[in-house]
This record gives C-alpha cells, structure tokens and sequence, in this order.
C-alpha cells in the first residue's frame, strides 16, 4: 500500500480550514498515519522545495510557508498519491476545479505566492523523500 505527504499550508490553518481537510481525506476513505502541527524551518523547507532552487518563486513560496503554522500527514491507502493529488484540485485555485479543495476553498489574492491551502506529493520517489523528512523515523 502507498503513502503520500499532506500538508496543510498557513493559509489553511489561518482559515479554519484544518478539520474542512481532514474530514474529505477521511471522507475518501484513506487513512491518517502520522499528524503534526508544526511551524516549519528554512532548513526544512528549502530540502522540501529543492525541486523549485532556483525558480522565481521559491523565494516567496518559502517565506509564505514559514509564515505560520503548518498541518503535516502522512496518510495511506492504494493509489493514494494520485487519489490525494485528485481531492486537492489544480495548482491554480483559480482553474482548479470545483468539489476539489483548491476548487472550492481556495481563490488568486493577488500575491506573489500562490496560497493553495495543501501540498501533496507529486510521485513515489517526491513521496519517499518527502515523509522521511517531515516525518524522520516514521
Ligand atoms: P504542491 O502540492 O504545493 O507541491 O503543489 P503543486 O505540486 O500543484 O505545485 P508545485 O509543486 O509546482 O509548486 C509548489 C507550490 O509553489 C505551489 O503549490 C504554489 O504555492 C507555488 N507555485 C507553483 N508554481 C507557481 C508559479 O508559477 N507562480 C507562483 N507565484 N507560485 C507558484
Ligand atoms: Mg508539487
């Protein structure tokens, strides 16, 4: 069975959306293995985003998600990385679709970084990387 990375981002826990996120991962029927409220580090999060060194806005992205407080879980289930990366919805709230989360809670403020409310792993190998590092041990 296959793991996958959530995390809900400052914007998320700034809104109350915390429990709106969980309830559709349980909803879905995947399942919670690991749960941490955290504010992330520089450290952490240019190793979380090294895929991004370089780009123009990992700059921003980084300062926006040190910004506050963040949800990271791991959850499980078969196919759960594609499954997950599916109930959040398109990069761009905007486009996202509705019934997602970035489709239905999610919108452009205008800002240099785009606040989407949660991450997901992008692949196996994102998804390996990325619980060993939020969740060392696990
Ligand atoms: P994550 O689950 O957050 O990784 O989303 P993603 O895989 O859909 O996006 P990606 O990994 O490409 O980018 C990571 C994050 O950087 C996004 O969620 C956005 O917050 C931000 N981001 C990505 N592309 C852009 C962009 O072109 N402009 C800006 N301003 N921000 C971006
Ligand atoms: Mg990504």
């Amino acid at each position: 069975t296959q793991r996958t990375l959530v995390l809900v981002k400052p914007d998320g826990v700034r809104r109350g959306l915390v429990g709106e996120v969980l309830r559709r991962i349980e909803a879905k029927g995947y399942a919670l293995v690991a749960l941490d409220l955290r504010t992330a580090d520089e450290a952490l999060l240019a190793e979380h985003y090294a895929e991004h060194a370089g780009k123009p806005f990992v700059r921003p992205l980084i300062d926006f998600m040190r910004s506050g407080p963040v949800v990271a879980a791991v959850i499980e289930g078969h196919r759960v990385i594609e499954g997950w990366r599916s109930l959040a919805g398109a990069t761009d709230p905007t486009s996202a679709a509705p019934g997602t989360i970035r489709g239905d809670l999610a919108r452009d403020w205008g800002q240099k970084v785009i606040e989407n409310i949660v991450h997901g792993s992008d692949g196996e190998d994102a998804a390996a990387r990325e619980i060993a590092l939020w969740f060392p041990g696990l």
